[in-house]
């Protein structure tokens, strides 16, 4: 049974799940594999690259007929505005924006009959996207996989942000990666969830099979905000944006010593990149949250979906039980006054 919240009424998606744009991650697989299963799948158009993002597109349009949306980092986007107008012109249901000002963009999405998602990761970015006219806001706690400048967890940024955007749907995105994170954030006033991490763990993800692995066996702990790794990748990053990955030999080895690092960047660059290239994950980085407890296997990304649907109902009804008059309990062990 399809669930009814604001954003799934304004996407028309069965369920409040939404792919989140992963570069190098959400190719048009993956994201057609979560809209087939009634989620909304954004594909990755992260550096606004056309060569890199269209070939995706192409599979998003083969693998599904229903809604999909493009998500940009913006500050990449503000370099190569062009490859919005590329996207564009091949109908997505949305574009997702996040990392910048949204609002030079926000009239050439709306004209082409498109709905605009903002990330935002604090109140003042959260008005700015509402002046914007986003149709939609994810709000992002600093427990995200990947990039963000969020100071705040989800659980007290998403209650704020759902205050201040009153009729716009919010989702909340850090660190959901099962039906009980869906609950809550549906309890905290959200209309669904972006949901990253999770879904790199997923068959259909462009992700190395080595990274997918590393991922199953790491736990939240294992994860880091860092600059390091985009220092030495040199992806035009703006220096106010960390992101989170899981810990690795080279991050251990030059945590603290940027300024080091940078002085040897000469050696380490080219190293860096043949160790990408071959898979080797103790110098190349997975961009990953703390959700990653709740990681404990490679599925296909309509399984995940279907899972977390299904727990989400199964943790609604025992917190519906708590609820429940107590005439209507049976009670009849010591234990159930413990259990919900
Ligand atoms: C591997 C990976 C790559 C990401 N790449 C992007 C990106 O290109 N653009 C973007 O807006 N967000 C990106 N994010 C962040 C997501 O939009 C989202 O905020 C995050 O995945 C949600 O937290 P979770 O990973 O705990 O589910 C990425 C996240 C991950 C894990």
């Amino acid at each position: 049974m399809p669930w009814a919240t604001a954003f799934t009424k304004r996407l028309g998606v069965n369920f409040p799940i939404a792919l989140a744009p992963m570069a190098g991650v959400a190719g048009g697989a993956l994201a057609a594999a979560v809209s087939e299963a009634g989620g909304f799948g954004i594909v990755a158009g992260g550096y606004a690259k056309q060569e890199q993002f269209l070939p995706e597109i192409e599979k998003v349009k083969q693998g599904t007929g229903r809604p999909w949306g493009i998500g940009f980092l913006t500050w990449a986007l503000e370099r190569n505005p062009r490859a919005l107008d590329a996207a564009l012109e091949h109908a997505p249901a949305a574009v997702f924006l996040s990392c910048g000002d949204p609002r030079p963009f926000a009239g050439i999405v709306h004209d082409a009959g498109a709905r605009l998602i903002c990330q935002v990761t604090s109140l003042p970015e959260a008005a700015l996207a509402l002046e914007a006219g986003a149709d939609v806001l994810v709000a992002q706690g600093q427990e995200a996989g990947g990039h963000g400048d969020s100071r705040r967890g989800t659980f007290s940024l998403v209650p704020a942000v759902v205050d201040l955007a009153r009729s716009v749907p919010v989702l909340a995105a850090g660190a959901v990666a099962d039906g009980r994170g869906l609950v809550a954030a549906l309890a905290l006033g959200a209309a669904g969830v972006l949901v990253g991490t999770r879904f790199y763990a997923a068959t259909e993800a462009l992700g190395h099979p080595a990274a997918k692995a590393r991922l199953v066996m790491a736990s939240g702990e294992d994860t880091v905000r860092t600059r390091l790794f985009d220092i030495v990748r040199d992806t035009g990053w703006p220096e106010r944006y960390p992101g989170r990955a899981l810990r690795n030999r080279l991050y251990e080895t030059w945590a603290g010593r940027e300024e080091a690092l940078r002085a040897h960047l000469d050696e380490i660059r080219p190293a860096y990149q043949a160790a990408a290239a071959a898979g080797d994950f103790d110098t190349a980085v997975i961009w990953a949250g703390e959700g990653l407890d709740l990681v404990h296997d490679v599925q296909p990304a309509g399984e995940i979906l279907r899972q977390m649907v299904s727990d989400a109902q199964a943790c609604l009804a025992r917190v519906n039980a708590i609820h429940r008059p107590p005439q209507k309990r049976q009670r009849n062990t010591e234990e159930d006054d413990w259990a919900w």
